[in-house]
Formats: C-alpha cells, structure tokens, sequence
C-alpha cells in the first residue's frame, strides 16, 4: 500500500518518446457507490479514492481529499493485493487476489477487516459497497462462473473509547431478505439503504430497507454495468449500449441519448460515463461541463461526490476533476499508473481486447495481473478523441491505435483532422497557423512560463529509437547554436560554458539512479511545475533535474508537453540555463538542464552563499539582461519569461549569469508585448537588488518596497545613497550610478517609456567597456 511514492514498485524503465499513439485500453469499469472496478470512491466528509497499480502485483494505491481531517499516514499497510474495488460511505471494499475474499478497510483505523467474523472465509465473485452496508455475490473472482447467491452485512459507525468514530462490521437483518437469498446474481450495487442486482436470467432486482423509494421493484433487460448514487443507479443496457437510471431523479438529471458506453460511474448529483467510440467522457446530472477533461480517453473512472478520477488510456496516469467546477478538484491524485480494468481467466471476445503489458514498456513487466494465466480484457475503442486520428483498427490483441493529427501524412486522415484535402492549402493553412498558434499554459504550469507562437509539434514526436538512452530529440539535431556574445570584442568576460547541441531522451531508470532515487538531499528546489534535484550521471557529468508533480502532468496534456518541449529544445544560449534532456517514462516527466554550481544570484546577495564584487555584479548584470534579450527577441517563438527575480538568476561555474525557470506560458500578441515590458520592469528590481545588496521586499527599510524606496532616491540625483555599503566601493562609482540610471528607466511607470531588453543590454555593455575602476 503506497501513497505517492511515485512508481516505486514498478522495475526498470524504458525510454518512451511520446506516448502518442494512445495506449488503447479500458475496463468495464463502474465504480462510485457500491459498483465495481480496478478504482473506487469512498463517499462521504471522509471520503478517499483507492486504485489497483499497475505493477503487476496488484497492490492498492489510496488518496485523500485535500483539507481532509485525517492524515496521510492513516491508511493501513496492511491492504491486501485486491482484484476490484468498490466504495462505500468513508469505506471501501474488495475481493483479495489470491483467496476472493472479501476485504472492507476506512481510512481511519488501520489494519482492521471491517467483514464480519461469518464472512470472512467466504470466497466471492463480486463486491458491492453502499451507505452502510455491503453486499456480495458467493464465488471466486478468477473463474468463469459469473453468477451466485448473495450475503450482506452492515457496518455501521459507532463511538470508541477515544470519543472519535469507528466503523464496526456486523450481520444485520436490514438486507436479510429470504426472497432474494433464493436469486442468483451476476451483478450488485448497492446504495444509501438500497441494493440492486442483475439477476442471472436477466433483469434487475432491488431489496433493502429503502429499495422501495427506487420507485421500480424489477428492472427487466440485461445490464453490462451498474452504478449507483444516494438514492438512485444507472445501469449501461446490453442491448443498446445507453444508459437506463432508476430512483432520484434529481440526482442524475438529463440522460444522454444515443450515445453507447463501456464505463459508468455515480457521484451525489451527477453520473459519468465513458463513451464506447472514442473512450472519452460524458456526464449527466449536475456538473461543470468544462472541467471534464476533453482531450483524454478513460479506461476506468470512479466517482465520490463531487470528484470523478479516471485511469487515463494514453498512459495509464490517474486525473481528477471536480464536477462542480471546484478546481483544483478536492482531490489531486498520486503520480501512479494505475490498473485499466479487472483481471480475469480465459480469452478476451466480443470486441475487446487483451491488454498487452508490453505497451508499459517495462521490460520485466509482462502482465498487470498477479498470475500469469490472467488476463485484462477492455472493450476497443471505435474513434478517437479530438485531435487525434484513427490509425489502426480493434484486434483481440490490441485496441484502435490514435495518432496525433501532428502525423497526419496524407488524405487518410485529413478529414478527421481538419486539414484542407490538398497538400498546397495544407501547407498554406499550416503557414497560418504557425502564425496563429498559442499554447495556452495552464495555471499549474506556475513558474513554467508562457510562450506565444508557432513551433509545431513536428518530427520530435515520432520515434522511439530502440537503441536506448542515446536518442535524440530530433529537431534540435542540427540547431545553429546561438552564440553566447555576437559582440567579437573579447570584453566583458563572459561565460564559455561549452553549449549541448542535441537533447538526450534519458531513461528514467538512469535519473533515478543519478539523484539517488530522487531524495530529499538532492533536491535544490522546489516549485508548482514539480521539485528540481542535483544529479550526477554515470559519465560523471553533473545535471539539474526537473520532475513534474501530479498536478502538473494532470493539468497539461501530452501534447502541449511536447510543444513546450519542443521549443525548449530549440532554446540555447550562453546565458540560460539550456535544456540537456527529457525523460518521459512511465507517466513521469522529467527535464534535464545544465547543472548550476554556483548557485543563485538571490543567495549571494541576500543568502549564505560569497558576497560578490562589483565587478561580478556588473558582468551579471549584462549577462542576465543578455539572456533575457535572447529570450525576448532571438527565441522562436519569443518567451516571456514573467517571473524575473534573483532566484530565477543562475550562476554557473564561470560565475556566469543564466535565466532559469522560463517555460510556456499563453498570451495573445498583446499580451506578449505587454509581458515584455513587465519583464524589463522586474529585470529593473533585479538590477536595484544588485545595487542596494537589499531585498525587493525589507521591512527592515521605509518603505519596505526596494522601487519605492530607491526609484525617488535615483531620481533626486541621490543614487549613491542607495549603493550596497557592505562590499567595498569602487573608486570611481560613476558606473553604478548609470547602473541606477538604467535601473530607473525600466522601472518607469508608464510602460511605454521603459526600454527593451535589447537596449537594456546595450546600456549596461557600455557601462561594461568604460571599465570599473577598483
Ligand atoms: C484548504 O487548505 C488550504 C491551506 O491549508 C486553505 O488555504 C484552504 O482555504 C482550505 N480549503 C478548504 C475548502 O478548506
Ligand atoms: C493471501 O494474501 C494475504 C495478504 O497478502 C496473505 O496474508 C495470505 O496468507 C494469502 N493467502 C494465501 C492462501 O496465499
Ligand atoms: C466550471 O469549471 C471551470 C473550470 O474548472 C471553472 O473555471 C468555472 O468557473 C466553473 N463554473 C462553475 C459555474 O462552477
Ligand atoms: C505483446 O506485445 C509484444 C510486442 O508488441 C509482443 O511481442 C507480444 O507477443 C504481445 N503479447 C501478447 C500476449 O500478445
Ligand atoms: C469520432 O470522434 C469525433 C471527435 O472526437 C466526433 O466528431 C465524431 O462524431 C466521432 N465519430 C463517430 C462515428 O463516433
Ligand atoms: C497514409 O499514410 C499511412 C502512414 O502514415 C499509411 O499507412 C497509409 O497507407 C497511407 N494511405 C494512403 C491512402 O496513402
Ligand atoms: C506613456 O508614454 C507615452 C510615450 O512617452 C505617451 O505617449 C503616453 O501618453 C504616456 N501615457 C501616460 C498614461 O502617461
């Protein structure tokens, strides 16, 4: 049982280049109160999701809710291999792997079976948690008796000693109901007070104390899939393939038409359901209809009561998304792939097909199951989502292939990726939209900034080179390196640091190694796109390592990654801080880049780390502004960098300044500019950082703010008053004051007065050349 320990299961990795050809997987996967599948929702103020891993040991993988009262080390070790999950009101329950056995855990009291003592030898088939009580069909998971008589206990909250609650099993008689002890059933669910079960012969039977506010008794036809809600569940109908719902009304709202589904889930007011064409997601009742994810197909999704997760089919991660629009949602799930259906015995048929584990690219992963004879079997899929074209068609072997439109090579596939039907308006609308494109950056991206502009996602996508670590990111083969000083005049020193030409794909097995499996004593930083670890690869060569989080692997698709990544490629200069390499490899998403060994300029003025002389401040100064000018004029597509600050200001071993931490960020043409100048605005703070050895913010100094404080002192003719007083001064500290002068220029109100980088640079290179006196 692990909670966020990312992948730590699972064993050696291949390089995957990008995972576009969608992984084509799904389940039959219904979860949310008291329905089935490899991952479930415990409703409820205690509400938690577990999902089955993809590790093959079929271990259990448990998340709470954000400002969820109870720790994250309450969830016991103890959860034993499971075979499917179903949720109940703050519990969960499962079949055991190895015994089919049933198996009830909560979040708060670890380590405790909550089956009564008369169950908990009973092999079953089937599981179905509700409110308060459980129901289950006899049998054994991995068999292909699907069918049973059915036992059900209660368990109930009940006050212990420590005056908190504790969820108690026990054999009641509220489900104890001879009439159905006498059916036989392939498929439960259960609810608030209320069970319901596909009856061997065909059609639906409800029992228990509130079945009867369901408003139906009997429910015939043939159902592939339940779900159920509070006081309501829906069932997929074998015959059509749509959806049927039965009990409150107001709890699933509109029912979809027309639309045939493989998944189905059940949150408090609202159903989601996965669509049988292209695997993507629909919901009916009330919800947000933006925040359900677009782009993604799902192989299993489970509901709690206002958070629907999925195992996306791309790649196996798990997603969240609040139904209410909450966002981020109330949960933020592990960096964990995750099981895309159940297990079972025999040959897949009838449209599916077996999961092939060979896809994971896990060299000794060989199946997701914890037999070998067993076997995942999904329904194909039939279309693709946006975005995406049809490549190849189902076969028992393997799903419908999707491409990205990106690989569209020829008429095939023009149609369904809106491309115009011949190759010169192709390339004239690609022209456009090269000239129109704007990669829109989510929130999360944080300090991964915003680019506008036009870098396709061309060829880098497109292989997986089987020769292992050495590949190359394609289209920054060949890039004219960018000179770190076009100026041929050998003054002012800058940095020599030799610049990567290609970008290494790594495997992740490699920077695993290379960061000690990514401890906390290698971390040198931390921020919203994930933490950055110092690493030393096997050839020695010391590297910064950049890890996504969850959140913003979830939040950003594959393909805006691989734009951003793309881009970045194409990015270098003497005065960044360049990208090395990538790995993405198992759902994680990791990004290389030259290592920085002396650190940040924010730790050499304000910090521990070496005051510097003034001429180090000067040469900085010059080299920052030129990476940023770089980054601004030189730069296909132009960046904004929009977070320049001392500690996005690197050091490398010739004391060199680079610009760290820019990225993708969305804007319009607008925006850009105005971007821009707020970039010169902070790069100006950067400079009175330099110059005062004061912080941008010091309550120590009236007033607090360094622009409120320095900007009129400069504009009195007072600049000298300002000058850092603990490192000695020049003699002739002429050239500092023109460093304030600049500084006061890109720190004008009016942004239309502020320079541009480039006349920034050039500013500061004159100051450079007449020299510093010491
Ligand atoms: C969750 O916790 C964060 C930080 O502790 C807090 O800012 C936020 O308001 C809390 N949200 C809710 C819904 O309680
Ligand atoms: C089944 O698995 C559980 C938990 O891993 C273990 O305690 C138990 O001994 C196993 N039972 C058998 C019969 O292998
Ligand atoms: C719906 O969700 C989106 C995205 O999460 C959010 O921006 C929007 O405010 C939500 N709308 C409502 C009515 O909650
Ligand atoms: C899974 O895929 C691999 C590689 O494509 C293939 O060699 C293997 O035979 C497949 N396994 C099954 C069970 O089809
Ligand atoms: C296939 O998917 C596309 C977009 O995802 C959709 O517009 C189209 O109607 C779908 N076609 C079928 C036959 O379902
Ligand atoms: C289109 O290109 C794909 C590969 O990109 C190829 O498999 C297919 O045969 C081509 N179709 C036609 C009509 O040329
Ligand atoms: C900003 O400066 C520009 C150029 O000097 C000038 O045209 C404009 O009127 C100024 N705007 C304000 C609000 O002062």
């Amino acid at each position: 049982m692990k909670i966020q320990t990312c992948l730590s299961g699972l064993p050696r990795h291949n390089p995957v280049l990008f995972r576009l050809l969608l992984l084509h997987l799904f389940a039959i996967a219904a979860s949310g109160y008291g329905s089935t599948g490899p991952i479930a929702a415990a409703f409820g103020d205690d509400g938690f999701f577990c999902a089955i891993d993809a590790s093959g040991k079929q271990e259990i993988i448990c998340w709470r809710k954000k400002n969820s009262s109870f720790s994250s080390s309450a969830f016991p070790d103890s959860i034993p291999p499971l075979a499917i999950v179903s949720g109940g009101e703050g519990f969960l329950c499962g079949i055991t792997s190895n015994t089919s056995r049933a198996y009830c855990w909560d979040a708060i009291n670890s380590g405790i079976n909550l089956v009564p003592p008369m169950f908990l030898f009973t092999p079953y088939s089937q599981i179905a948690a509700g409110q308060n009580h459980v129901c289950a069909i006899r049998g054994f998971f991995y068999s292909n008796i699907d069918y049973g008589v059915v036992d059900c206990w209660e368990i109930r909250q009940t006050p212990n000693n420590n005056g908190n609650y504790a969820m108690v099993p026990l054999y009641g008689s509220s489900f104890h109901d001879p009439s159905i002890r006498s059916l036989v059933f392939r498929k439960i669910v259960s609810g608030e007070r209320f069970s319901c079960g596909v009856v061997k012969e065909g059609g639906v039977v409800c029992w228990g104390p509130k079945s009867a506010d369901l408003g139906v008794s009997r429910v015939s036809g043939d159902f592939v899939t339940l779900a159920s809600g509070r006081g309501s569940f829906c069932g997929i109908s074998s015959a059509s393939g749509e959806v049927e719902c039965w009990g409150k009304a107001d709890e699933y709202g509109v029912l979809p038409v027309g639309t045939r589904f493989v998944g189905l889930s059940a949150g408090a007011v609202h159903f989601c359901g996965i669509r049988e064409n292209d695997h993507g997601i629909e919901c009916w009742g009330s919800f947000n209809d933006s925040a359900i994810p677009k782009g993604s197909g799902f192989m299993a999704i489970a509901s709690s009561d206002f958070t629907t997760c999925g195992v996306r089919e791309v790649d196996l991660v798990l997603d969240c998304w609040g139904v209410r629009g909450q966002s981020p949602p109330d949960y933020s799930p592990p960096l964990q792939l995750c099981s895309p259906g159940t297990c079972s015995q025999g040959s897949c048929a009838n449209g599916k097909f077996a999961f092939n584990a060979s896809v994971l690219n896990e060299p000794d992963l060989t199946s997701l199951c914890v037999q070998k004879d067993l076997r995942i079997c999904l329904p194909c899929g039939s279309n693709c989502s946006e975005g995406y074209f049809l490549s190849s068609v189902c076969s028992e072997n393997a799903d419908r292939e999707c491409t990205a439109c990106s690989l569209c090579q020829n008429s095939s596939c023009w149609g369904v990726c809106g491309l115009p039907s011949s190759p010169e308006t192709r390339r004239q609308e690609q022209q456009e939209l090269k000239n129109l494109i704007f990669i829109v950056g989510s929130s999360v991206l944080g300090s991964m900034l915003i680019i506008i502009g036009c870098c396709l996602i061309p060829q880098m996508i497109k292989t997986k080179n089987e020769e292992g670590d050495k590949n190359h990111c394609i289209s920054c083969i060949g890039k004219q390196v960018a000179e770190a000083d076009p100026d041929p005049n050998p003054e002012p020193p800058i940095s020599v640091t030799p610049i990567v030409e290609t970008t290494q794909v790594f495997r992740l097995s490699e920077l695993k190694d290379a960061t000690h499996g990514f401890k906390e004593f290698n971390e040198l930083g931390r921020g919203s796109y994930g933490f950055v670890y110092k690493a030393m690869l096997s050839d020695g060569r010391q590297v910064a390592v950049k890890r996504a989080n969850a959140a913003t692997i979830i939040h950003t698709n594959n393909r805006d990654f691989e734009t951003e990544l793309e881009i970045l490629c194409n990015i270098r200069h003497g005065n960044i801080v360049n990208l090395l390499g990538y790995c993405i490899e198992m759902g994680e998403r990791l990004l290389v880049y030259e290592y920085m060994p002396h650190g940040t300029l924010h730790d050499h003025l304000h910090g521990e780390l070496s005051p510097l002389n003034w001429n180090l401040r000067l040469k900085i100064s010059l080299q920052a502004a030129r990476g940023l000018e770089y980054l601004h004029k030189e730069a296909t597509p132009p960046i904004v960098h929009r977070d320049v600050k001392t500690s996005n200001i690197l050091l490398d071993s010739e004391w060199g300044a680079r610009i760290a931490d820019f990225g993708l960020l969305s804007a319009d043409d607008r925006d850009l500019n105005a971007n821009m100048e707020s970039d010169v605005y902070n790069f100006g703070i950067v400079l009175l950082e330099i110059l005062g050895g004061r912080k941008a913010y010091d309550r120590d100094y009236t007033p607090p703010g360094i622009v409120e404080w320095a900007v009129p002192l400069i504009r009195r003719g007072k600049a000298a008053a300002i000058i850092d007083r603990n490192v000695a001064l020049p003699r002739n500290v002429e050239p500092l004051l023109k460093l304030a002068d600049i500084a006061e220029l890109t720190l004008r109100e009016n942004s239309s007065e502020r320079p541009v980088m480039t006349d920034v640079a050039t500013l500061l290179d004159q100051i450079m050349k007449s020299g510093l006196a010491m």
